[in-house]
Protein backbone atom coordinates (compact mmCIF):
# COMPACT_ATOMS: atom_id res chain seq x y z
CA UNK A 1 0.00 0.00 0.00
CA UNK A 2 1.24 3.37 -0.76
CA UNK A 3 2.15 5.64 2.16
CA UNK A 4 0.02 8.43 3.16
CA UNK A 5 2.04 11.68 3.50
CA UNK A 6 1.27 12.18 7.62
CA UNK A 7 0.18 16.03 6.67
CA UNK A 8 -2.24 14.95 4.09
CA UNK A 9 -3.76 12.03 6.07
CA UNK A 10 -4.44 14.86 8.69
CA UNK A 11 -7.02 17.08 5.62
CA UNK A 12 -7.85 14.26 4.66
CA UNK A 13 -11.69 13.55 5.45
CA UNK A 14 -12.00 9.84 3.74
CA UNK A 15 -13.32 8.42 7.17
CA UNK A 16 -13.38 4.56 6.61
CA UNK A 17 -10.56 4.38 4.13
CA UNK A 18 -7.42 1.84 4.88
CA UNK A 19 -4.10 3.68 4.87
CA UNK A 20 -0.84 3.42 5.68
CA UNK A 21 1.58 5.90 7.61
CA UNK A 22 5.34 5.87 8.47
CA UNK A 23 6.63 8.15 10.79
CA UNK A 24 8.82 8.28 14.34
CA UNK A 25 7.12 7.83 17.79
CA UNK A 26 6.45 11.07 19.79
CA UNK A 27 4.58 9.54 22.71
CA UNK A 28 2.55 6.18 23.38
CA UNK A 29 0.01 6.52 26.30
CA UNK A 30 -2.79 4.79 27.55
CA UNK A 31 -4.45 2.32 29.23
CA UNK A 32 -4.85 -1.57 29.90
CA UNK A 33 -6.98 -2.05 26.87
CA UNK A 34 -6.00 0.56 24.27
CA UNK A 35 -2.39 2.41 23.42
CA UNK A 36 -2.44 5.83 21.53
CA UNK A 37 0.16 6.62 19.49
CA UNK A 38 1.27 9.88 18.64
CA UNK A 39 3.08 9.94 15.32
CA UNK A 40 5.70 12.35 13.51
CA UNK A 41 6.46 11.98 9.90
CA UNK A 42 8.41 15.66 9.60
CA UNK A 43 5.83 16.59 6.99
CA UNK A 44 4.06 18.95 9.54
CA UNK A 45 4.44 20.07 13.02
CA UNK A 46 1.29 18.02 13.99
CA UNK A 47 1.35 14.63 15.35
CA UNK A 48 -1.74 12.13 14.07
CA UNK A 49 -2.90 10.09 16.76
CA UNK A 50 -2.81 6.51 16.38
CA UNK A 51 -4.91 3.68 18.35
CA UNK A 52 -4.41 0.70 18.90
CA UNK A 53 -6.09 -2.43 20.29
CA UNK A 54 -3.94 -3.65 23.21
CA UNK A 55 -5.27 -7.00 22.90
CA UNK A 56 -5.36 -7.31 19.05
CA UNK A 57 -1.85 -6.65 18.82
CA UNK A 58 -0.55 -7.88 22.30
CA UNK A 59 1.19 -6.64 24.93
CA UNK A 60 4.84 -7.82 24.41
CA UNK A 61 4.67 -6.29 20.61
CA UNK A 62 3.78 -3.33 21.26
CA UNK A 63 6.04 -2.76 24.21
CA UNK A 64 9.37 -1.12 21.50
CA UNK A 65 6.96 1.30 20.75
CA UNK A 66 8.38 3.86 22.45
CA UNK A 67 9.22 7.04 21.97
CA UNK A 68 11.41 7.39 19.12
CA UNK A 69 10.73 4.48 17.99
CA UNK A 70 10.11 4.28 13.67
CA UNK A 71 7.07 2.80 12.60
CA UNK A 72 4.43 2.18 9.65
CA UNK A 73 0.96 1.62 10.78
CA UNK A 74 -1.84 0.56 8.41
CA UNK A 75 -5.06 1.21 9.77
CA UNK A 76 -8.15 2.89 9.12
CA UNK A 77 -8.66 6.58 8.86
CA UNK A 78 -11.57 7.68 11.23
CA UNK A 79 -13.33 11.04 12.76
CA UNK A 80 -11.54 11.74 15.84
CA UNK A 81 -13.36 12.48 18.50
CA UNK A 82 -10.19 13.34 20.72
CA UNK A 83 -9.54 17.51 21.32
CA UNK A 84 -7.43 19.01 18.92
CA UNK A 85 -7.59 16.79 16.29
CA UNK A 86 -9.81 15.86 13.09
CA UNK A 87 -8.95 12.63 12.54
CA UNK A 88 -7.30 9.58 13.58
CA UNK A 89 -6.24 6.00 13.04
CA UNK A 90 -7.35 2.90 14.17
CA UNK A 91 -4.77 0.02 13.72
CA UNK A 92 -5.29 -2.90 11.57
CA UNK A 93 -1.38 -3.48 11.35
CA UNK A 94 2.30 -2.00 12.75
CA UNK A 95 5.25 -2.83 11.29
CA UNK A 96 8.03 -1.77 13.73
CA UNK A 97 11.24 -0.46 11.75
CA UNK A 98 13.39 0.48 14.69
CA UNK A 99 13.15 0.48 18.48
CA UNK A 100 14.48 3.32 20.91
CA UNK A 101 15.48 2.56 23.66
CA UNK A 102 14.03 4.74 26.45
CA UNK A 103 17.26 4.80 28.62
CA UNK A 104 19.44 5.84 26.15
CA UNK A 105 17.01 7.61 23.71
CA UNK A 106 18.21 11.42 24.54
CA UNK A 107 14.50 13.28 23.53
CA UNK A 108 12.40 11.48 25.77
CA UNK A 109 8.77 13.85 26.40
CA UNK A 110 10.21 16.42 28.74
CA UNK A 111 11.49 19.75 27.21
CA UNK A 112 14.96 20.35 26.55
CA UNK A 113 17.40 23.43 26.47
CA UNK A 114 18.45 24.50 23.26
CA UNK A 115 21.98 23.89 24.26
CA UNK A 116 21.33 20.50 25.17
CA UNK A 117 20.01 20.06 21.51
CA UNK A 118 23.29 21.50 19.96
CA UNK A 119 25.43 18.31 21.86
CA UNK A 120 22.48 16.38 19.29
CA UNK A 121 22.52 17.91 16.03
CA UNK A 122 21.71 14.66 14.96
CA UNK A 123 18.84 13.90 16.35
CA UNK A 124 17.30 17.36 16.81
CA UNK A 125 15.90 17.89 14.08
CA UNK A 126 12.94 15.71 15.31
CA UNK A 127 11.88 18.24 17.65
CA UNK A 128 8.98 20.00 17.04
CA UNK A 129 11.29 23.19 17.53
CA UNK A 130 14.01 21.74 14.82
CA UNK A 131 11.79 20.36 12.53
CA UNK A 132 9.83 24.01 12.42
CA UNK A 133 12.99 25.84 11.65
CA UNK A 134 14.24 23.27 9.18
CA UNK A 135 10.88 23.38 7.41
CA UNK A 136 10.65 27.67 7.75
CA UNK A 137 14.58 27.39 6.29
CA UNK A 138 12.91 24.95 3.09
CA UNK A 139 10.37 28.03 2.56
CA UNK A 140 12.54 30.53 2.50
CA UNK A 141 15.22 29.27 -0.14
CA UNK A 142 12.12 28.74 -2.34
CA UNK A 143 11.16 32.11 -1.58
CA UNK A 144 14.37 33.46 -2.36
CA UNK A 145 14.53 31.24 -5.59
CA UNK A 146 10.86 32.69 -6.67
CA UNK A 147 11.44 36.18 -6.08
CA UNK A 148 14.73 36.37 -7.94
CA UNK A 149 12.91 34.26 -10.86
CA UNK A 150 9.97 36.06 -11.06
CA UNK A 151 11.81 39.66 -11.69
CA UNK A 152 13.85 37.86 -14.38
CA UNK A 153 17.49 37.41 -12.14
CA UNK A 154 19.27 34.70 -13.28
CA UNK A 155 20.78 32.35 -10.82
CA UNK A 156 24.80 32.10 -11.04
CA UNK A 157 27.00 29.55 -9.19
CA UNK A 158 29.87 30.63 -8.49
CA UNK A 159 33.10 29.14 -6.88
CA UNK A 160 33.44 27.44 -3.58
CA UNK A 161 37.49 27.46 -3.66
CA UNK A 162 38.98 30.50 -4.80
CA UNK A 163 42.18 32.53 -5.22
CA UNK A 164 41.06 35.63 -4.01
CA UNK A 165 40.08 37.76 -0.61
CA UNK A 166 36.74 39.30 -2.00
CA UNK A 167 36.48 41.09 1.75
CA UNK A 168 39.69 41.66 1.67
CA UNK A 169 39.08 41.03 5.46
CA UNK A 170 41.69 38.17 5.22
CA UNK A 171 39.37 36.03 7.14
CA UNK A 172 39.85 32.98 4.96
CA UNK A 173 39.89 29.48 5.42
CA UNK A 174 42.70 27.71 3.32
CA UNK A 175 42.60 25.22 1.01
CA UNK A 176 45.60 22.44 0.95
CA UNK A 177 46.22 19.33 -0.23
CA UNK A 178 50.18 19.72 1.33
CA UNK A 179 51.24 17.18 4.04
CA UNK A 180 51.11 19.94 7.04
CA UNK A 181 53.92 17.69 8.23
CA UNK A 182 56.30 18.45 6.09
CA UNK A 183 56.00 22.30 4.34
CA UNK A 184 58.38 22.96 1.71
CA UNK A 185 59.44 26.45 2.42
CA UNK A 186 61.64 28.72 -0.29
CA UNK A 187 65.00 31.11 1.03
CA UNK A 188 62.88 33.52 2.39
CA UNK A 189 60.66 31.17 4.35
CA UNK A 190 57.90 31.51 2.41
CA UNK A 191 55.58 28.12 1.51
CA UNK A 192 55.95 27.11 -1.65
CA UNK A 193 52.43 27.11 -3.43
CA UNK A 194 53.42 25.66 -6.72
CA UNK A 195 53.65 22.59 -5.13
CA UNK A 196 50.02 22.97 -4.07
CA UNK A 197 46.99 21.07 -6.02
CA UNK A 198 46.15 24.62 -7.89
CA UNK A 199 50.20 25.51 -7.88
CA UNK A 200 49.09 28.72 -5.74
CA UNK A 201 47.25 29.63 -2.47
CA UNK A 202 43.52 28.88 -1.99
CA UNK A 203 41.01 29.29 0.20
CA UNK A 204 37.42 28.96 0.34
CA UNK A 205 35.11 31.49 -0.27
CA UNK A 206 33.70 34.37 1.93
CA UNK A 207 31.51 35.79 -0.78
CA UNK A 208 30.47 35.15 -4.27
CA UNK A 209 30.77 39.20 -5.17
CA UNK A 210 33.01 39.25 -6.96
CA UNK A 211 32.48 36.40 -9.68
CA UNK A 212 28.78 37.53 -9.57
CA UNK A 213 29.82 40.93 -10.56
CA UNK A 214 31.58 39.71 -13.50
CA UNK A 215 27.53 37.97 -14.39
CA UNK A 216 25.83 40.60 -14.15
CA UNK A 217 27.95 42.59 -16.69
CA UNK A 218 26.85 40.08 -18.80
CA UNK A 219 23.89 38.78 -17.77
CA UNK A 220 21.98 42.12 -16.34
CA UNK A 221 20.59 40.33 -13.52
CA UNK A 222 22.31 38.03 -11.29
CA UNK A 223 21.54 36.12 -8.07
CA UNK A 224 24.37 33.94 -6.37
CA UNK A 225 22.85 31.35 -3.33
CA UNK A 226 25.43 29.46 -1.40
CA UNK A 227 27.33 28.68 1.44
CA UNK A 228 30.82 31.44 2.46
CA UNK A 229 33.24 31.04 4.71
CA UNK A 230 34.84 33.13 7.65
CA UNK A 231 37.18 32.30 9.79
CA UNK A 232 36.33 35.27 12.55
CA UNK A 233 37.03 34.25 15.88
CA UNK A 234 34.21 35.70 17.31
CA UNK A 235 31.75 33.52 19.78
CA UNK A 236 28.63 35.47 18.80
CA UNK A 237 24.34 34.10 18.60
CA UNK A 238 25.18 35.92 15.21
CA UNK A 239 28.21 34.77 13.44
CA UNK A 240 29.20 31.39 11.69
CA UNK A 241 31.92 30.48 10.20
CA UNK A 242 30.11 28.67 7.54
CA UNK A 243 26.83 30.44 6.67
CA UNK A 244 24.75 30.46 3.44
CA UNK A 245 24.73 33.99 1.71
CA UNK A 246 22.93 34.94 -1.16
CA UNK A 247 23.98 38.13 -3.43
CA UNK A 248 22.18 39.72 -5.89
CA UNK A 249 23.92 41.68 -8.76
CA UNK A 250 22.32 44.24 -10.98
CA UNK A 251 23.81 46.04 -14.15
CA UNK A 252 23.01 49.58 -14.18
CA UNK A 253 21.06 50.00 -10.29
CA UNK A 254 22.63 52.99 -8.40
CA UNK A 255 22.41 53.07 -4.23
CA UNK A 256 18.80 53.90 -4.12
CA UNK A 257 17.29 50.95 -6.29
CA UNK A 258 19.88 48.74 -4.60
CA UNK A 259 18.29 49.82 -0.75
CA UNK A 260 14.76 49.22 -2.78
CA UNK A 261 15.29 45.40 -4.17
CA UNK A 262 16.78 44.62 -1.03
CA UNK A 263 13.93 45.85 1.04
CA UNK A 264 11.42 44.18 -1.74
CA UNK A 265 13.22 40.79 -1.48
CA UNK A 266 12.72 41.09 2.34
CA UNK A 267 9.59 41.81 2.74
CA UNK A 268 8.44 38.92 0.05
CA UNK A 269 10.42 36.45 1.90
CA UNK A 270 8.94 37.11 5.27
CA UNK A 271 5.56 37.72 3.54
CA UNK A 272 6.37 33.91 2.10
CA UNK A 273 6.43 32.59 5.45
CA UNK A 274 3.31 34.29 7.01
CA UNK A 275 1.69 32.79 3.90
CA UNK A 276 3.46 29.49 4.33
CA UNK A 277 4.60 28.51 7.29
CA UNK A 278 1.80 29.21 9.74
CA UNK A 279 1.86 26.46 11.90
CA UNK A 280 5.42 26.66 12.16
CA UNK A 281 5.50 30.26 13.19
CA UNK A 282 2.47 29.92 15.31
CA UNK A 283 4.28 27.07 17.51
CA UNK A 284 7.21 29.38 17.30
CA UNK A 285 6.22 32.41 18.72
CA UNK A 286 4.40 30.28 21.30
CA UNK A 287 7.04 29.07 22.73
CA UNK A 288 10.07 31.47 22.21
CA UNK A 289 9.29 35.21 20.83
CA UNK A 290 5.24 36.07 21.48
CA UNK A 291 6.26 39.35 19.72
CA UNK A 292 7.23 37.30 16.73
CA UNK A 293 4.07 38.32 14.46
CA UNK A 294 4.37 41.82 15.56
CA UNK A 295 7.51 42.38 14.34
CA UNK A 296 7.11 40.54 10.73
CA UNK A 297 4.18 42.52 9.84
CA UNK A 298 5.77 45.50 10.77
CA UNK A 299 8.61 44.59 8.50
CA UNK A 300 6.01 43.53 5.70
CA UNK A 301 3.96 46.86 6.15
CA UNK A 302 6.73 49.45 6.35
CA UNK A 303 8.93 50.94 4.09
CA UNK A 304 12.57 50.71 5.57
CA UNK A 305 14.58 54.21 7.36
CA UNK A 306 17.48 55.53 4.68
CA UNK A 307 20.01 57.21 6.18
CA UNK A 308 23.80 58.32 5.84
CA UNK A 309 26.04 56.69 8.72
CA UNK A 310 27.21 60.21 9.84
CA UNK A 311 23.58 61.34 10.61
CA UNK A 312 23.67 57.79 12.36
CA UNK A 313 26.88 58.51 14.23
CA UNK A 314 24.86 62.04 15.52
CA UNK A 315 22.12 60.40 16.61
CA UNK A 316 24.08 58.39 18.23
CA UNK A 317 26.07 60.28 20.01
CA UNK A 318 23.31 62.33 20.82
CA UNK A 319 21.87 59.55 22.63
CA UNK A 320 25.23 59.44 24.79
CA UNK A 321 24.99 62.97 25.40
CA UNK A 322 21.47 62.25 26.98
CA UNK A 323 23.13 59.33 29.09
CA UNK A 324 22.81 56.11 27.33
CA UNK A 325 25.30 53.64 28.22
CA UNK A 326 27.12 52.07 25.10
CA UNK A 327 29.97 49.08 25.83
CA UNK A 328 31.46 51.05 23.07
CA UNK A 329 32.54 54.11 21.62
CA UNK A 330 30.73 55.57 19.18
CA UNK A 331 32.64 58.20 16.84
CA UNK A 332 32.74 59.45 13.23
CA UNK A 333 35.04 56.79 11.32
CA UNK A 334 34.60 53.62 13.50
CA UNK A 335 32.06 50.47 12.44
CA UNK A 336 28.85 50.83 14.27
CA UNK A 337 28.84 47.88 16.72
CA UNK A 338 25.96 45.34 16.79
CA UNK A 339 24.63 47.80 20.01
CA UNK A 340 24.66 50.81 18.22
CA UNK A 341 23.09 49.36 15.11
CA UNK A 342 20.22 47.86 17.43
CA UNK A 343 19.82 51.43 19.01
CA UNK A 344 19.41 53.14 15.83
CA UNK A 345 16.58 50.72 15.27
CA UNK A 346 14.58 49.58 18.65
CA UNK A 347 15.04 52.35 20.17
CA UNK A 348 15.15 55.42 17.90
CA UNK A 349 13.36 54.88 14.41
CA UNK A 350 11.41 51.93 15.72
CA UNK A 351 11.91 50.16 12.43
CA UNK A 352 14.17 48.62 9.99
CA UNK A 353 16.85 51.00 8.52
CA UNK A 354 19.19 51.07 5.85
CA UNK A 355 22.63 53.20 6.55
CA UNK A 356 24.64 54.45 3.74
CA UNK A 357 27.86 56.12 2.67
CA UNK A 358 30.00 54.90 5.58
CA UNK A 359 33.36 56.01 5.79
CA UNK A 360 35.79 54.13 2.98
CA UNK A 361 38.66 53.15 5.61
CA UNK A 362 35.87 50.37 6.93
CA UNK A 363 34.16 49.28 3.84
CA UNK A 364 35.96 47.06 1.34
CA UNK A 365 37.67 48.06 -1.68
CA UNK A 366 34.94 47.48 -4.42
CA UNK A 367 32.76 50.28 -3.39
CA UNK A 368 31.80 53.66 -5.01
CA UNK A 369 34.02 56.26 -4.02
CA UNK A 370 31.67 59.69 -3.17
CA UNK A 371 33.00 62.86 -4.31
CA UNK A 372 33.87 63.64 -0.85
CA UNK A 373 36.56 61.45 -0.69
CA UNK A 374 36.04 60.84 2.56
CA UNK A 375 33.01 58.13 1.63
CA UNK A 376 31.61 55.37 -0.16
CA UNK A 377 28.41 54.32 -1.27
CA UNK A 378 27.78 51.60 0.99
CA UNK A 379 24.43 49.85 2.42
CA UNK A 380 23.42 48.07 5.39
CA UNK A 381 20.17 46.76 6.29
CA UNK A 382 19.87 46.72 10.00
CA UNK A 383 16.94 44.60 11.78
CA UNK A 384 15.62 44.20 14.87
CA UNK A 385 17.00 41.96 16.94
CA UNK A 386 19.57 41.06 14.61
CA UNK A 387 21.53 44.27 13.55
CA UNK A 388 22.88 43.81 10.17
CA UNK A 389 20.87 41.45 7.77
CA UNK A 390 22.55 42.72 4.40
CA UNK A 391 25.65 44.43 3.71
CA UNK A 392 26.08 45.96 0.13
CA UNK A 393 26.92 48.42 -2.39
CA UNK A 394 27.27 50.22 -5.32
CA UNK A 395 30.36 49.36 -7.01
CA UNK A 396 33.19 51.29 -8.06
CA UNK A 397 32.96 51.05 -12.06
CA UNK A 398 35.93 53.50 -12.69
CA UNK A 399 39.31 51.33 -13.21
CA UNK A 400 41.71 53.57 -11.84
CA UNK A 401 39.58 54.96 -8.85
CA UNK A 402 39.31 51.01 -8.13
CA UNK A 403 42.83 49.92 -8.87
CA UNK A 404 44.24 52.64 -6.62
CA UNK A 405 41.83 52.24 -3.64
CA UNK A 406 42.62 48.27 -4.56
CA UNK A 407 45.93 48.78 -3.62
CA UNK A 408 45.56 51.63 -0.90
CA UNK A 409 44.01 48.64 0.68
CA UNK A 410 46.66 46.41 0.22
CA UNK A 411 44.38 43.49 -1.81
CA UNK A 412 46.88 42.12 -3.71
CA UNK A 413 45.54 42.78 -7.83
CA UNK A 414 47.61 40.34 -9.46
CA UNK A 415 44.90 38.00 -8.01
CA UNK A 416 41.65 40.46 -9.37
CA UNK A 417 43.23 41.21 -12.85
CA UNK A 418 40.23 39.54 -14.15
CA UNK A 419 37.44 41.90 -12.08
CA UNK A 420 39.61 44.79 -12.49
CA UNK A 421 39.21 44.23 -16.71
CA UNK A 422 35.31 44.33 -15.93
CA UNK A 423 35.87 47.83 -15.76
CA UNK A 424 37.98 48.23 -18.93
CA UNK A 425 35.80 46.66 -21.09
CA UNK A 426 32.59 48.19 -21.13
CA UNK A 427 32.17 49.43 -17.62
CA UNK A 428 28.57 50.11 -16.12
CA UNK A 429 27.35 51.77 -12.92
CA UNK A 430 25.98 48.48 -11.18
CA UNK A 431 25.22 47.55 -7.44
CA UNK A 432 24.81 44.36 -5.43
CA UNK A 433 24.19 43.60 -2.02
CA UNK A 434 24.55 40.06 0.44
CA UNK A 435 21.54 38.78 2.62
CA UNK A 436 23.22 36.33 5.41
CA UNK A 437 20.46 33.53 4.90
CA UNK A 438 20.89 32.24 8.50
CA UNK A 439 20.27 36.17 9.78
CA UNK A 440 16.89 36.29 7.98
CA UNK A 441 15.96 33.14 9.11
CA UNK A 442 16.84 34.29 13.05
CA UNK A 443 14.33 37.18 12.35
CA UNK A 444 11.99 35.48 10.76
CA UNK A 445 11.61 31.84 13.43
CA UNK A 446 12.24 34.37 16.01
CA UNK A 447 15.02 32.12 17.43
CA UNK A 448 17.60 33.76 19.53
CA UNK A 449 20.87 32.38 18.45
CA UNK A 450 22.29 31.83 15.68
CA UNK A 451 23.36 27.86 15.81
CA UNK A 452 19.76 27.33 15.84
CA UNK A 453 18.53 27.81 12.60
CA UNK A 454 21.39 26.08 10.48
CA UNK A 455 20.78 22.27 11.06
CA UNK A 456 24.56 21.46 11.70
CA UNK A 457 26.28 24.81 12.95
CA UNK A 458 30.08 25.29 12.22
CA UNK A 459 31.77 27.80 14.98
CA UNK A 460 35.15 28.16 16.77
CA UNK A 461 36.05 25.13 18.32
CA UNK A 462 33.13 23.11 16.99
CA UNK A 463 32.82 20.96 14.04
CA UNK A 464 30.92 17.64 14.74
CA UNK A 465 28.50 15.97 12.94
O1 LIG B 1 28.59 42.54 4.90
P1 LIG B 1 29.20 41.34 4.27
O2 LIG B 1 30.56 40.95 4.71
O3 LIG B 1 29.16 41.65 2.71
C1 LIG B 1 29.68 40.88 1.73
O4 LIG B 1 30.16 39.79 1.87
C2 LIG B 1 29.48 41.45 0.36
N1 LIG B 1 30.37 40.74 -0.56
C3 LIG B 1 28.04 41.31 -0.02
C4 LIG B 1 27.74 41.93 -1.36
O5 LIG B 1 27.73 43.13 -1.49
N2 LIG B 1 27.47 41.10 -2.37
O6 LIG B 1 28.24 40.11 4.46
C5 LIG B 1 26.92 40.15 3.99
C6 LIG B 1 25.95 39.58 5.00
C7 LIG B 1 25.93 40.33 6.33
O7 LIG B 1 25.12 41.46 6.28
C8 LIG B 1 25.37 39.27 7.26
O8 LIG B 1 23.97 39.16 7.13
C9 LIG B 1 25.97 38.00 6.70
O9 LIG B 1 26.33 38.26 5.35
N3 LIG B 1 27.16 37.57 7.44
C10 LIG B 1 27.19 36.55 8.30
N4 LIG B 1 26.23 35.71 8.71
C11 LIG B 1 26.57 34.76 9.60
N5 LIG B 1 27.82 34.59 10.09
C12 LIG B 1 28.83 35.42 9.70
N6 LIG B 1 30.07 35.22 10.17
C13 LIG B 1 28.53 36.45 8.77
N7 LIG B 1 29.26 37.41 8.16
C14 LIG B 1 28.42 38.08 7.35
MG1 LIG C 1 28.91 43.86 6.44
Amino acid sequence: MTRTIIADALKSNEYGKTINIKGWVRTRRGNKTVSFIALNDGSTINNIQVVADNEKLGEDFLKPITTGACISVTGVLVESLGKGQTVEVQVEKIEIYGGADPDTYPLQKKGHTLEFLREIAHLRPRTNTFGAVLRIRHHMAQAIHRFFHERGFFYVHTPIITGSDCEGAGQMFQVTTMNLYDLKKDETGSIDYSRDFFGRQTSLTVSGQLEGELAAMALGAIYTFGPTFRAENSNTPRHLAEFWMIEPEVAFNEIAENMQLAQDFIQYCIRWALDNCKEDLDFLSEMYDKELYERLNFVVNNDFKRLAYTEGVEILKAAVANGHKFEFPVDWGTDLQSEHERYLVEQHFKCPVILTDYPKEIKSFYMKQNDDGKTVRAMDVLFPKIGEIIGGSQREEDFDKLKNRAEEMGVPTKDIWWYLETRKFGTAPHSGFGLGFERLLLFVTGMANIRDVIPFPRTPNNAEF
